[in-house]
């Protein structure tokens, strides 16, 4: 009652298990989903030469004389394209529309010394490399030890043009549901439900390929927090993926603003706490054409507070990311995954990125970009890793349990005689796991955000840098003779102005935004006639524009509590009912008369 297909040139066979009066057109329905095309990406033919198509009809396999154990072969149709125009239900990032688009090939000038032929012949010395070209990429500066994505997906199909197809598979370390054959683990489990014991290897391309920061004074910004507290900070990246053409189909992270959600941290711990806004900020973030590329967090220890510097603390001796840091890349990779037509299930691996600031061998603060494997992404997943409480460096593979079957994890590496050994990854180097990514910041500094003037970050109040309307009055007061446009093209302040309790902008935040991503000085001259803005200049004209602090609302206090009043009140502005004895609302900071 089973039927194998293969697609002939990779080795992707599968049993597809069918009956005899089953029709044509219900066994080509099965095939797309096991594969994982639509159904109409493909044909499958009784013969390898592409003879015998087997169309999608009201006959029975039997009548089509299709018997059990039959080989047969898939193709991909249509014109011959390198990934295959499959699942085109899949709606790609638009970055990898476009490079699937690039001809990705490395052009070479004729060699003067090797090439012995005319001005438009070819040679070996001179014909254009594929992007995969592992030669090529270890010869550039500094060498390149992963190749991209789309290299990677290029090599498989076997280069542009040679119409074969890849089908990548996502890792699963879990015992496949629905097996009936026996009771469930821990009682029972077998070959077709146990998942496969998993080697790691260490991943010979990556997702993303560049990580760039817009310019300066996005990252300083973001350190500030670190050198006014002493405490370690985290934040989302916001920005967009672009060509990074330095690698042969490379893809780049840009990062445009880094936004710091709420959290607790001290010197050498940091935890994140349930954010209300982080849904508004994504939505605000994809109105103005940027989307979540990773997060960032600080490793930082002061070495001299008199020069500035910070503690080396993380080489090649002790470890770049640990066990831990690893799991929390893998549990955002696996958050924000990455669609991909050649998977089955319209997934596969993910661009988040990992950036750490922390000391380097100059005792500077570097940079360091990384993500996890598509292994470790699958070991987070589904459970399986966790870190070694005394050693950063060392992650543990889970052992089975009544509640959970692990599959076994191994690891290769080399014994003293150098001969490769495999062992078991109890307990794992995070080695395996870790890819890294270079991380720059442009010459000449670039923005997405043209305001010059600083509006407070978000929830830093801990260090008096508090989001309100006195802040927003100062900013204005600021950016007097600024154009309107430039004003508000603040992140953080578009954050405020839409996620703030007192007047929080809704129907007209389109046009504001849109003014902001296509730059666009009359769009935002036509906002600035809202009712909305109008509202929000008169709160501010209320509060002043003093810096909040002189107000009295510094790190620690409220405002003075004159002994008089004693009963609540209900602020006139946004409605809050306040304590006794307080003359500014708590909710929105506006004045009681
Ligand atoms: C295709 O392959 C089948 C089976 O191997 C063979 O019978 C047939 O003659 C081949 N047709 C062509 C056109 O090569
Ligand atoms: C397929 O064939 C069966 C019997 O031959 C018939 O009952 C059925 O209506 C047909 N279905 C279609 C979609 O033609
Ligand atoms: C922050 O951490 C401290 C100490 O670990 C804890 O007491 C406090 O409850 C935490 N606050 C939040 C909001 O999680
Ligand atoms: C991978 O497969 C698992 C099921 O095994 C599924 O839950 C998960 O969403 C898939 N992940 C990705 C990134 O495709
Ligand atoms: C850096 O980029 C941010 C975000 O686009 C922008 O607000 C800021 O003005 C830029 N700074 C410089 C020096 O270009
Ligand atoms: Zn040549
Ligand atoms: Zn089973």
């Amino acid at each position: 009652k089973s039927r194998n297909i293969t697609d002939s040139e990779t080795d992707g066979m599968k049993k597809i298990p069918s009956t005899k009066r089953e029709t044509a057109a219900a066994f080509l329905k099965k095939v797309a989903k096991e594969f994982g095309f639509n159904s109409n990406g493909f044909s499958v033919y009784l013969n390898r030469n592409k003879t015998g198509e087997i169309l999608s009809q009201n006959k029975t396999l039997s009548l089509l004389k299709i018997k059990h154990g039959d080989m047969l072969y898939l193709f991909p149709s249509g014109a011959p394209s390198s990934s295959g125009e499959v699942m085109d239900t899949v709606q790609e990032d638009e970055i990898d529309q476009y490079l699937a688009k690039q001809d990705g090939k490395i052009y070479r000038n004729k060699d003067p010394q090797l090439c012995r032929h005319g001005a438009l012949g070819k040679c070996v010395h001179c014909v254009p490399l594929e992007p995969f070209d592992e030669d090529y990429l270890n010869h550039l500066d500094p060498p390149v030890k992963h190749m991209s994505f789309h290299a990677y997906i290029r090599k498989l199909t076997g280069g542009a043009d040679k119409g074969k197809f890849a089908a990548l598979e996502n890792i699963s370390c879990k015992i496949k549901s629905g097996c009936e054959g026996h009771p469930p683990w821990p009682e029972g489990i077998c070959t077709k439900c146990q998942p496969s014991a998993i080697t790691l290897n260490r991943q010979k391309y990556r997702h993303v390929d560049n990580i760039m920061f817009e310019n300066h004074t996005i990252a300083d910004r973001f350190l500030d927090f670190w050198r006014k507290t002493g405490s370690q900070r985290m934040g989302y990246l916001y920005g967009k993926f672009t060509e990074h053409k330095d690698i042969p189909l490379g893809i780049r992270a840009e990062v445009a603003a880094i936004y710091e959600p709420p959290q607790n941290a001290t010197q050498n711990s940091l935890e994140l706490v349930d954010d209300p806004k982080a849904a508004a900020v994504d939505e605000i973030a994809a109105k103005l054409g940027l989307c979540k590329v990773g997060w960032i967090f600080t490793d930082l220890l002061s070495e001299d507070t008199r020069i500035g510097t910070v503690r080396y603390s993380r080489n090649k001796d002790s470890y770049y990311l640990s066990a831990e840091e690893c799991i929390t890349a893998g549990y955002f990779q696996n958050h924000h995954s990455n669609p991909c037509r050649l998977s089955r299930d319209g997934h596969f691996g993910s661009k988040f990125v990992t950036v750490v600031a922390t000391g380097g061998p100059d005792n500077q603060v570097h940079f360091e970009g990384y993500q996890v494997s598509n292994q470790c992404m699958a070991l987070v997943r589904d459970e399986c890793l966790l870190p070694c409480k005394d050693a950063p460096e060392l992650g543990f593979a889970k052992e089975s349990s009544p509640e959970q079957y692990v599959p076994d994890v191994f690891y290769k590496d080399k014994d003293k005689f150098g001969n490769d050994v495999t062992f078991l990854a109890r307990p794992l180097p995070v080695e395996y796991l870790i890819i890294d990514i270079t991380t720059t910041f442009p010459k000449d500094p670039q923005y997405t955000f043209c305001s010059t003037q600083r509006f407070p970050i978000e929830n830093r109040d801990i260090l008096g840098e508090i989001q309100n309307f006195h802040s927003l009055a100062t900013y204005l007061s600021q950016c007097t003779s600024t154009a309107f446009l430039d004003i508000v093209s603040d992140f953080h302040l578009l954050l405020f102005l839409v996620t703030n309790e007192v007047m929080p902008l809704r129907d007209s935040i389109g046009l504001l935004l849109d003014a902001v991503r296509t730059s666009n000085e009359d769009l935002a001259q036509t906002w600035k006639k809202s009712e909305q803005w109008a509202t929000i200049e008169q709160l501010c004209s209320t509060v002043g524009g003093q810096p909040s602090s002189s107000l009295g609302y510094g790190a620690m206090g409220g405002p003075s509590v004159p002994a008089s009043s004693s009963a609540m009140w209900s602020c006139l502005h946004c409605t809050f009912m306040n304590q006794p004895g307080t003359e500014h609302c708590e909710m929105c900071s506006l004045p009681r008369s």
